[in-house]
């Protein structure tokens, strides 16, 4: 099974070019962190990386899958991370996606501070706005249209109070950088060339901490490398999925 984690503030319909690696004979799972895709939360509601980890966690185990390739692009990456520091038995492969190992610095951390206010008096659109010109890399803005509109289409469909949720998750996050050098199962590391959010030399330095990891840079893609180039994305996973 490959299990695939959203980023922020996306959801799984982000994956809906990845469920082709279903033809290659993986069952393909690619969940909702808490809450998105329009779910409800409480105003001022919490999330943690490990809440989002324990209830992966529990979704392999109400699947009854022992272990799993467990990928995630960005946050769905932290969340990873933190699923394989609580339960690393459950991975019988790792795919870090446009994402990093370290926690938010102070500047990270303010600009999170900035976008729960923002979430919270201009709503997910604003949030859109707000991201939009950064998610995408410079090949699509210039020419790929359906993709801005797939991206925000999926920001929009979530709440104001889960997108400040994640945003908590995220700022409060543990470092997961020493996590890298005992990862024990085989890993792939994808990134694009033009991702400005979590640029190649990040994904450089954890394929070069974690023993045997693999880089794949996919060019013309940027932070969502996975709807950017999902047909190079994809290629990348079936070669690596076939080697396990
Ligand atoms: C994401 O794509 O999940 C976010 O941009 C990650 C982040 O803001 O750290």
């Amino acid at each position: 099974m490959l299990v695939l984690l959203h980023a922020f503030p996306l959801g799984a319909r982000m994956w809906e070019p990845q469920l082709a690696l279903a033809g290659h004979g993986w069952h393909v799972v690619a969940p909702y962190l808490r809450g998105f895709g329009g779910g409800r939360m409480q105003a001022g509601a919490t999330m943690t990386m490990e809440d989002y980890a324990g209830d992966v966690a529990d979704l392999l185990q109400t699947l009854g899958v022992e272990r799993a390739v467990i990928g995630g692009l960005s946050m769905g990456g932290y969340v990873a991370l933190a699923l394989l520091r609580s339960a690393p038995e459950l991975f019988r492969g790792l795919i870090l996606a446009d994402t990093r190992a370290d926690a938010d610095s102070a500047e990270t951390r303010l600009n999170r501070e900035r976008m729960m206010a923002l979430a919270k008096t201009a709503g997910a659109s604003a949030i859109a706005d707000d991201m939009m010109p950064r998610l995408l890399g410079a090949t699509t803005h210039a020419a790929r249209p359906v993709a801005e509109a797939t991206v925000r289409a999926l920001i929009q469909s979530n709440t104001p109070d889960v997108i400040a949720a994640a945003l908590h998750a995220m700022m409060t996050r543990s470092d997961s950088t020493a996590l890298l050098p005992g990862v024990a199962v085989p890993t792939l590391v994808i990134v694009g060339d033009e991702d400005v959010i979590t640029p190649p030399p990040l994904s450089a330095g954890m394929a070069t901490a974690i023993s045997g990891a693999e880089l794949v840079v996919l060019q013309q893609a940027g932070h969502l490398a996975s709807l950017e180039q999902p047909e190079l994305f994809n290629a990348a996973v079936a070669r690596f999925l076939h080697r396990l």
